[in-house]
C-alpha cells in the first residue's frame, strides 16, 4: 500500500489536561504520513514535507484539525430503530419499545443489515472505536463482529446476558449465556483488532447465579472486558434495592460477584454516593457517561464534579439508542451542559481527551490508539471548523484551542466531519471492497468461513431500514 501523506493541523493529548497544563499537543501546520494502517511520521509540515518524494500527493486538509478519532465507550447497535421512541422513564422504554426491537434479531440478516448501518454512522461521526452492546443472541455479535473484521475497526462488542425479568424470547440461561460468551470470545477476541466483553445487561435482568457466573469468567479471563449498566434512574435503583436486598448498593451487586475490575465499563453511574464513587475509583473500571441519553430518558444528571474527585476513571458514551445521536460532539455537548446543571464547568480540552486519548488509555489501548504518535494505528478523524455558517464564523473569533474545540462540540455534528480514517483508510463512506475478507494476523480458518458466510448472504442487501417490521 502506497504511503499518504495529510497536511493538517494536528491535535493530540499527551495526558489529561486535567493534570497538566502542556497536555495538549498542537502542530499548527502539520504533516501526518500513514503506511499500512500505521502512522509512520509526524510533525511540522515545513522540515518533514522535505522528506517526501517528487512524485508524493499530499493531501490537503489545511484549516482543519485533525486528531485521533473518537471513542464511543457504550452504545447499543440493535437500537438503531429505537431513537426517537418517546417513553416515560428508563423501564418503560426498555419494555414498551427495545425489547420488541431487540427480539427481532434472532435473524442473522436484521443482525448483519442493522451492523452494516451502525458501522457507516460511527464512521460518518467520526468515531472509530467503540464499546458496544449486542443482543441476548450470539448471532448479533457475529455478524457485528464479521462486519467490523471486514472493515478493519478497533471495537468491542458482547452478547447480552439476560436470564430475568425480560421477555422470554430475549432470555438465555447462566449456563448458555456464558458458554455463548466464551465460544464467541475463543473466536473474535484478539481476531484483528476486536475484543470481547462479558454482557451481563444489567443487574435485573440477571439471576444472581448468571452475574456469579459473569464474574467468574471475568476473574478468570482478565483479557476480557466486562460492560453493563449501573445506577440510571432511580426507579432502577430501588428496584434493585428489592431484587438484591442484601447489598449495600447497586455497585455492590457487581463487586461482590467480581465484575468490578479494570477493563469493566459501566454506562451511566449516576446514583452512587461517595462510598460507590470511592470504591469505583480504586477498581480503575470505567464510568461510560452517556448525558443525551439520560437527558432523554430523565434518567439524571451525571455528578462530573463528584467523580472527578473521587478519582474515577471517566469516558463518554452515546447509548445510542436511549441517546439521541451517534455524534461524540453532540454527547461532549450534553456532558458540558449536564455538569453547568451539577455547577461544574468542564472545559473543551477535557472532553476531547475522554472522548480521545483518555478513553483508549483506560481500555488498555494506550499507544496503539488515541494518540497521532509515530508507530500508532492511523485511527483519526478530520474535523472542519468552516463547516457550517454559523460554526465558520464563531471558529473564527476563536483566539485559542480551547475556544475551537469548544465551538466545534457546541456547534459540530457530522457535518464538521471531513474525514475519518480507520486504519489508514478514508472510510467516512466506506465502500466495501471487490476482493472477499483477507487474511489477518489472528485469523483462523473457521472465523474468515463464518464472516464469509455472513457477508457472501448479504452482500447485496439493501443499506438501511432493515430493522422495519
Ligand atoms: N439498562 C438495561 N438495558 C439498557 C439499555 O438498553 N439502555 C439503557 N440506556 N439502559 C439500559
Ligand atoms: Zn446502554
Amino acid at each position: 500500500m502506497p504511503r499518504t501523506a495529510i497536511r493538517a493541523r494536528l491535535l493530540d493529548f499527551l495526558g489529561d489536561p486535567a493534570h497538566s497544563a502542556s497536555a495538549v499537543r498542537l502542530v499548527e501546520d502539520g504533516l501526518l504520513l500513514v503506511e499500512d494502517g500505521r502512522i509512520v511520521a509526524r510533525g511540522e509540515y515545513g522540515p518533514l514535507s522535505r522528506a517526501l518524494s517528487a512524485d508524493e500527493e499530499v493531501t490537503d486538509f489545511s484549516g482543519c484539525l485533525l486528531m485521533p478519532g473518537f471513542i464511543d465507550a457504550h452504545t447499543h447497535f440493535p437500537q438503531l430503530d429505537v431513537i426517537a421512541s418517546p417513553a416515560n422513564g428508563l423501564l418503560d422504554w426498555l419494555t414498551n419499545h427495545t425489547y420488541p426491537v431487540e427480539a427481532k434479531f434472532a435473524d442473522p440478516e436484521i443482525c448483519l443489515g442493522a451492523a452494516r448501518f451502525f458501522l457507516d454512522e460511527l464512521a460518518r461521526h467520526g468515531t472509530t472505536s467503540a464499546c458496544v452492546l449486542g443482543t441476548v443472541h450470539a448471532q448479533s455479535v457475529d455478524a457485528l463482529f464479521a462486519e467490523a473484521r471486514e472493515r478493519n475497526v478497533r471495537l468491542i462488542a458482547g452478547k447480552c446476558l439476560m436470564d430475568r425479568n425480560c421477555p422470554p424470547e430475549l432470555r438465555d440461561d447462566a449456563d448458555r449465556g456464558i458458554e455463548d460468551s466464551v465460544d464467541l470470545a475463543t473466536r473474535w477476541h484478539g481476531n484483528g483488532r476486536l475484543a470481547y466483553a462479558i454482557t451481563p445487561r444489567f443487574a435485573a435482568t440477571s439471576t444472581e447465579r448468571q452475574l456469579e457466573r459473569a464474574g467468574e469468567l471475568a476473574r478468570a479471563r482478565p483479557d476480557l472486558y466486562v460492560q453493563s449498566h449501573l445506577a440510571e434512574s432511580e426507579e432502577e435503583v430501588r428496584w434493585i434495592g428489592e431484587l438484591y436486598p442484601q447489598a449495600r448498593s447497586y455497585l455492590d451487586v457487581y463487586d461482590t460477584v467480581g465484575l468490578l475490575r479494570e477493563l469493566s465499563l459501566f454506562a451511566h453511574c449516576i446514583w452512587l454516593d461517595d462510598a460507590d464513587r470511592r470504591r469505583f475509583a480504586r477498581s480503575r473500571a470505567i464510568a461510560a457517561v452517556c448525558p443525551t441519553s439520560n437527558l432523554f430518558l430523565g434518567s439524571g444528571l451525571f455528578d462530573f464534579g463528584a467523580a472527578v474527585q473521587a478519582g474515577m476513571t471517566i469516558a463518554l458514551g452515546t447509548d445510542v439508542g436511549g441517546g439521541q445521536t451517534f455524534s461524540m460532539l453532540a454527547t461532549m455537548r450534553a456532558a458540558h451542559d449536564v455538569a453547568r446543571m451539577k455547577g461544574t464547568s468542564l472545559r473543551a480540552t477535557q472532553l476531547f481527551y475522554w472522548a480521545t486519548r483518555g478513553a483508549a488509555d483506560a481500555l488498555g489501548w494506550e499507544g496503539a490508539v488515541g494518540t497521532l504518535e509515530s508507530g500508532s494505528e492511523a485511527d483519526f478523524v478530520v474535523l472542519d471548523p468552516a463547516a457550517t455558517p454559523l460554526l465558520a464564523l464563531r471558529s473564527a473569533a476563536a483566539d485559542s484551542i480551547e475556544a475551537l474545540l469548544f465551538a466545534l462540540m457546541v456547534l459540530g455534528d457530522d457535518r464538521a466531519v471531513r474525514e475519518t480514517f480507520i486504519a489508514g483508510q478514508p472510510s467516512k463512506s466506506w465502500r466495501r471492497p471487490a476482493t472477499p475478507l483477507a487474511a489477518a494476523p489472528g485469523d483462523d480458518n473457521r472465523t474468515r468461513v463464518l464472516a464469509r458466510r455472513f457477508m457472501g448472504r448479504l452482500r447485496n442487501a439493501p443499506r438501511g431500514g432493515v430493522l422495519k417490521p
